[in-house]
């Protein structure tokens, strides 16, 4: 046994060799995630797309084709007739007690393993039960792909199109019609719905699914809802969740009744790692290839933290697998993560063919929202992107961080579903014991809660500090908020909401973006702010394959525009449509059409918001100026000047930051700019440039920034005229204290 050990030992040691010298041989550009363009349709339709300009196939990188297929199904389907997959859920059998326990409790926690039916079944045997025909049944996901793939598996169960009876409903998307009785939507859609109908009285049941990911969405919903059933005694209230968090759900819920789904698992084997690992990519990739070379049948699942992280795994596992040559039995490789084009979606579903393995390379989205069959093995870093706020910024990023015991325990429990499995922990035994954190962080801790605390504002609740959370967010988050929706004149100086910060709410963004929109109502600019609001949320407008990366960039400087980022989009926008939404015009031009298409689709949902509220459209003609100052009626926040040491400062907290390469203002580099959003890669980045003139600050948000008294200040100070009115983060009550001062 112990020559077995030492030859496996071995064995990991020249592999890990061989695959390092591998890994090295590929370029590491994981700081400049361009997309490549992905097939929406298939690849027969992109050939089309691409032929039409004098691209082919081979433009894609091989992993990419492999994983996209060369037909929609790869392996044989499923044996089971759909109603017979069904009928083999664990929780058919307590079909009649779940519609019983409904029926007999107002509020119902419901917890069971992932996979055994909740989010798909639920809704449906209460359709049966005649719930729908009291009213719709709501189904909240905490994530956009998980309410898209539901409602379209949960369509085809039920026998309809997706949008008929069964719909969904994610933020500029809206896919349901007047027959939708079952409807899956973003537990941000709900609460736009709230603050609509604040009793909700189109609908006769509301489940929170997956509500242990804790999205603030989910923990404002807690509070709304736990009012709502006072008020509607027929309403039924269900929160499903992992087990672990049931018993808190239930505590908070009135203590009501949890009704269990026994679970179908098998026990997952878990191995540490000795030593911590300094590269756990590196690391997962070879365990990946441990894993398909030594392991008996059945797939792999790999965490990992993002699409950048995974296009990029995906890719090293395609060419060590091609080093490996001819002998090795095939990998199937398949990426997903949110940005997944749907047919994707269902690929993953899709047994591999016998004989073959299937591994899949997941961000968090496979620790509990998707399911998928047939793994066996999973691979678990211990990182996951998470969403922090950083209140000296004023902004939220995506942050890669350690994850919970609780996470890393889900994780394991994917690879016991159908059958005994093994769990491969890229992190040492005493690292999860004691590094790890219980439980993870809900997100309401975590983030910026400027969106929440306006939509919170304008659904009436003026008291958000004793609002009924139940885990309360700090006292200096929620001053923080107020302080910023203060700044943007969204709330007056008692904290109510102003008629600005009404409209602010009617729109599905953050405050600085609605901001921006109605000053250029009044600024007469509207028609060209909607579409550089919808290029900014679509983001990833410019494609930049590795083999073209010159005349990629030639062709997007040609946009380029002397004021900055912003009026360069909607120069892009504006080509665009002037091509009549050419296809084959966004490949001549490296332009990614799918982007594209979003944004077309983002802007038509801002304009019949704007239409509802009988808001001006109009057109600033040549005059760009107006639409810098709408710019920076929302972005004041994110005002830097330049340095004259290096770089620029930023205004809030004088911290270092560049403009970023790819910007049309990288060469001029103007005194003043506003930018989008900070990009932490090798230097802290701003995108999305616009140069602007500082006074415009103080004329714009005179809340934030004043003119200072030229008699009274330095002469460094002189010459820059703009501060800060005050520091709005260092000061324990700030917020009080700006409207002293102001
Ligand atoms: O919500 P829960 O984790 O309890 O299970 P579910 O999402 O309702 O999934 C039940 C079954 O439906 C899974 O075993 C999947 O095989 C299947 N499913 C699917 O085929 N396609 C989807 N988009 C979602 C679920
Ligand atoms: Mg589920």
């Amino acid at each position: 046994a112990a020559l077995q050990s030492a030859l496996t030992k071995e064995r990991r040691e020249v592999s890990r060799q061989q695959q390092r010298a591998m890994l090295d041989s590929i370029p590491k550009d994981l700081n400049r995630p361009w997309e490549d363009p992905m097939p929406e349709r298939g690849e027969r339709h992109l050939a089309q797309e691409l032929r039409g300009v004098g691209l082919s196939a081979h433009d894609l990188p091989e992993w990419k084709k492999d994983a996209y297929g060369k037909s929609v199904t790869f392996g044989q389907k499923s044996k089971l007739s759909i109603q017979e997959q069904r009928r083999s859920l664990p929780i058919y059998k307590l079909k009649n007690e779940l519609v019983q326990a409904v029926i007999d409790n107002q509020v119902l926690v419901v917890i069971g393993e992932t996979g055994s039916g909740k989010t798909t079944q639920v809704a449906q045997y209460l359709a049966e039960a005649g719930y729908t025909a009291k009213g719709k049944i709501g189904i909240t996901q905490p994530r956009r792909v998980a309410a898209t793939s539901v409602a379209k598996r949960v369509a085809e169960e039920f026998g309809c199109r997706l949008g008929e009876e069964v719909g969904y409903s994610i933020r500029f998307e809206d896919c349901t019609g007047p027959e939708t009785v079952i409807k899956y939507m973003t537990d941000g859609m709900l609460l736009r719905e709230i603050l609509a109908d604040e009793n909700l009285s189109k609908y006769s049941v509301i489940m929170l699914d997956e509500a242990h990911e804790r999205t603030v969405g989910t923990d404002v919903l807690f509070g709304l809802l736990k009012q709502l059933v006072g008020r509607r005694p027929e309403l039924r209230l269900i929160v499903t969740s992992a087990t672990l968090d049931a018993e808190k759900f239930s505590g908070y819920f009135f203590d009501c009744n949890i009704f269990t789904i026994p679970g179908r698992t098998f026990p997952v084997e878990i191995f540490y790692t000795k030593q911590p690992e300094s590269d756990y990519l590196d690391a997962s990739l070879i365990t990946v290839l441990e894993i398909h070379l030594s392991e008996p049948e059945g797939d792999i699942l790999l965490f990992l933290t993002g699409q950048e992280e995974i296009d990029y795994a995906c890719q090293c596992l395609h060419d060590r697998m091609k080093g490996l040559g001819k002998n090795v039995p095939e990998l199937i490789i398949l990426p997903v993560y949110s940005a997944l084009p749907s047919e994707m979606q269902s690929r993953i579903f899709e047994p591999a063919p016998p004989g073959k393995r299937k591994v899949v390379v997941a961000t968090n989205i496979a620790e509990a929202s998707l399911t998928i069959d047939g793994i066996f093995y999973v691979i678990d870093p211990g990182f996951a992107k998470q969403n922090v706020y950083n209140p000296k910024m004023g902004l939220d990023s995506l942050v890669i961080t350690p994850i919970s015991q609780a996470s890393a325990k889900q994780r394991a429990g994917r690879a016991g579903r159908t059958g005994p499995g093994k769990c491969y922990r890229l992190y040492t035994e005493s690292a999860f014991r004691s590094e790890m954190s219980p439980t993870s962080i809900p997100e309401i801790q975590r983030i910026n809660l400027g969106p929440t605390a306006l939509t919170m504002k304008a659904m009436g609740i003026h008291d958000l500090f004793s609002f009924d959370f139940m885990d309360p967010p700090s006292h200096e988050a929620l001053v923080s908020a107020m302080g910023q929706l203060y700044s943007l004149g969204a709330l007056d100086e008692e904290g109510y909401l102003t008629k600005l910060g009404s409209r602010m709410s009617e729109f599905p963004m953050d405050p600085p973006l609605s901001k921006m929109l109605i000053a250029s109502v009044d600024l007469g600019c509207s028609d060209e702010v909607l579409t550089i609001i919808a290029m900014i949320q679509t983001k990833n407008i410019f494609y930049r394959p590795r083999e073209k990366q010159t005349q990629a960039d030639q062709k997007r400087s040609k946009f380029f525009q002397a004021e900055g980022d912003h009026l360069t989009l909607l120069a892009v926008y504006e080509a665009w449509r002037s091509k009549n939404f050419s296809i084959p015009w966004c490949y001549e031009n490296f332009v990614q059409s799918r982007s594209l298409i979003r944004a077309r689709d983002v802007r038509k949902q801002l304009l019949s918001i704007m239409d509802r509220y009988k808001l001006k459209v109009s057109s600033a003609g040549r005059n760009v100026t107006k639409i810098r100052k709408a710019i920076a009626a929302g972005f004041f926040f994110h005002a830097a000047r330049k340095d004259p040491q290096e770089g620029y400062r930023t205004l809030a907290d004088n911290q270092v930051v560049y403009i970023d390469p790819s910007s049309a203002l990288f060469r001029r580099q103007p005194d003043w700019v506003i930018y989008n959003e900070l990009v932490m890669t090798t230097k802290e980045y701003m995108r999305d440039v616009t140069a602007v003139d500082p006074m415009w600050l103080a004329e714009l948000a005179p809340r934030f920034f004043r003119v200072a008294d030229s008699k009274r200040i330095s002469k460094r100070k002189r010459q820059e005229r703009i501060e800060p009115l005050y520091d709005r983060y260092n000061e324990a009550d700030s917020w009080r204290l700006s409207r002293r001062r102001a």
